[in-house]
């Protein structure tokens, strides 16, 4: 099956399932759950890191690249996952954060107490240059006392890595090559534009200095030589990268079979649709036209590229999208459902992150106290600094913190939502006794929604292979499309707002058949009206 066909997981390990009650989510929990994504139907699993790790940034600072961090189990737990999940045919697919390394991995201790091999594993300059940390504040800190700094994109504690070293790229290959040994089929390779820095870096005053390292050219270069060096000469392997502050031009290089780098790739501008000003610490409801036009633009101009597009609305780094796109209180079900046909029958590959199929929402904290992500409560400090009152920065933490999708998983209602019988790492979310796994496996309509969505993607080749087209790109409140392939057509249509929308349908389409629709129509006709977040998709 190819990638085109498959429908990836994410989880957030620490968050899962708590199997052996110290709060945290671990490896066993989502081994128990196997049977559970099974029967949702999803072909592969997205690992967040579960690498030792002080976990200042939640495992994305790496300490060591090939062992398992003992609060998630050990090495052989993970390869009793790997091997019940296979039995389950479901393939694992791990985190590979390769831009930079805790501070507390070996290479930065070695480097800090002076071997100059290490030194070179990092990226140290007499003079800093004013590039700003993307958890805030400046991105270059002291090294030691030897009066050079070392540059961190993310948290101090996040070093970035040399990958103009050879020695550097040799590691970093070794470690792919260690978990593909261990049965891994796929990677996620972390902010991956980022690696390829210019030899000579530059201010760069612009977007706090993103221009100076985004999508350097050298970054394909690394890309196609990861590439070479392990996954590409392997069959069947999925990879996909997340791409910070990228372009289309960019992803179409990434992507395109031809230039061997990656399968897919992640890009995030259709989630700053609700930024003020691209400004993240802001509040403003999304920009409707603005989010189609980059659904548009990226769906067509990947497709007449032969570029691929990992397709989602939420992961470890959003606030859950029904907060977000969707009036939440009197529509979250048949929302979720819009929200989740528009982005599953597209022209990509579909991802899901844990919850989002049975409708989970943001935790709705009542104070500051709850928050633990490092971004999150360097931009409180930062809005109080920009003076806000304390009252604002609560607000704009709560709209956008990271942790609104890391709260733990709602199995069921009871006291820890199923997740562990102790207090959790991070709070769970106030809705756990409305919305929960046992809940819905009951009485619920969204699951069988996305299993039915997952089907439909291996069963008609349009939807995973079909050309992308807008339709009605102007419409005010429609996102529409149309896949084609091989004779056969599916438009799709999905209504945004809770005001209905009556539209005409092309004649190609009057007769068709409906494969899909979260509301239960009545026979389709030359008109239709679509009610409050209705979503329908017409095959022909
Ligand atoms: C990616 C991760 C995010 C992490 C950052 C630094 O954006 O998804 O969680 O903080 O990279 O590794
Ligand atoms: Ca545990």
């Amino acid at each position: 099956m190819s990638f085109k066909e498959k429908v990836i997981y994410q989880i957030y390990p620490k968050s899962f399932l708590d199997t052996n009650q110290d709060g945290i989510g671990d490896l066993a929990g989502i081994k128990q759950k196997i049977p559970y994504l099974k029967r949702l139907g999803v072909d592969m699993i997205w690992l967040s890191p579960i690498y030792p790790s002080p976990q200042n940034d939640n495992g994305y600072d790496v300490a060591n690249y090939t062992a398992v961090n003992p609060m998630f189990g050990t090495m052989a737990d993970f390869e009793t996952l790997i091997a019940t999940a296979k039995e389950h045919d479901i393939e694992i697919m791990l985190d590979m954060v390769f831009n930079h390394v805790s501070t507390e991995h070996e290479w930065f201790q070695k480097a800090l107490a002076g071997d100059k091999k290490f030194q070179d594993y990092f990226i140290l300059r007499d003079e800093p240059t004013d590039w700003v940390s993307k958890f805030g504040g400046n991105a270059w800190a002291p090294f030691g006392d030897t009066g050079k700094y070392y540059l961190h994109l993310f948290d101090r504690t996040q070093a970035d890595l040399n990958w103009r070293n050879p020695e550097v790229q040799e590691e970093l290959f070794e470690v792919i090559r260690f978990w593909m040994d261990k049965g891994v089929k796929g990677f996620r390779f972390d902010v991956i534009n980022l690696i390829g820095k210019d030899e000579v870096l530059k201010n760069c005053a612009e977007n706090d200095g993103k221009p100076a390292y985004t999508d350097r050219p050298i970054n394909h270069d690394f890309i196609h030589m990861m590439n070479q060096a392990t996954f590409g000469k392997a069959d069947e392997m999925i990879t996909v990268g997340e791409m910070s502050f990228t372009t289309v031009e960019n992803c179409i290089l990434y992507t395109k079979p031809e230039r061997e780098e990656l399968n897919m790739t992640f890009n995030f501008h259709h989630l700053k649709v609700d930024y003020q000003d691209g400004k993240k610490w802001t509040q403003m409801p999304f920009d409707f036209a603005r989010l189609k036009e980059l659904f548009h633009t990226w769906g067509t101009q990947m497709s007449e590229e032969s570029g691929w597009n990992a397709l989602f609305w939420n992961n470890h780094d959003q606030p859950r999208a029904l907060n977000r796109f969707v009036d939440v209180d009197n529509y979250r079900v048949t929302g979720a459902k819009m929200l989740a046909s528009a982005i599953h029958l597209n022209r990509g590959t579909p991802y899901i992150y844990m919850g989002e199929e049975i409708g989970m929402v943001d935790p709705d904290y009542d104070s500051m106290e709850k928050y633990v992500d490092v971004e999150s409560l360097n931009a409180y400090q930062e809005l109080l600094l920009a003076e806000k009152t304390e009252q604002e920065a609560f607000e704009i933490v709560k709209a956008k913190s990271r942790d609104n999708s890391r709260t733990p998983m709602q199995w069921d209602g009871s006291m820890y939502g199923g997740f562990s019988t102790v207090a959790p790492w991070l709070a769970l979310g106030n809705s756990v006794n409305q919305i929960n796994v046992a809940k819905e496996l009951q009485e619920g309509s969204l699951f069988n929604y996305y299993q039915k969505l997952i089907k439909l993607r291996k069963e008609y080749p349009v939807i995973a292979e079909g050309s992308y087209e807008a339709f009605l790109s102007e419409h005010p409140q429609i996102y529409g499309y149309i896949r084609r392939f091989k004779g056969q057509s599916l438009l799709v249509l999905n209504n945004f707002f809770s005001q209905e929308t009556t539209i005409e349908l092309p004649e190609a389409f009057q007769n068709g058949e409906t494969l899909i629709n979260n509301y239960d129509n009545e026979k389709l006709d030359k008109e239709v009206v679509l009610k409050p977040y209705q979503s329908i998709a017409i095959y022909c």
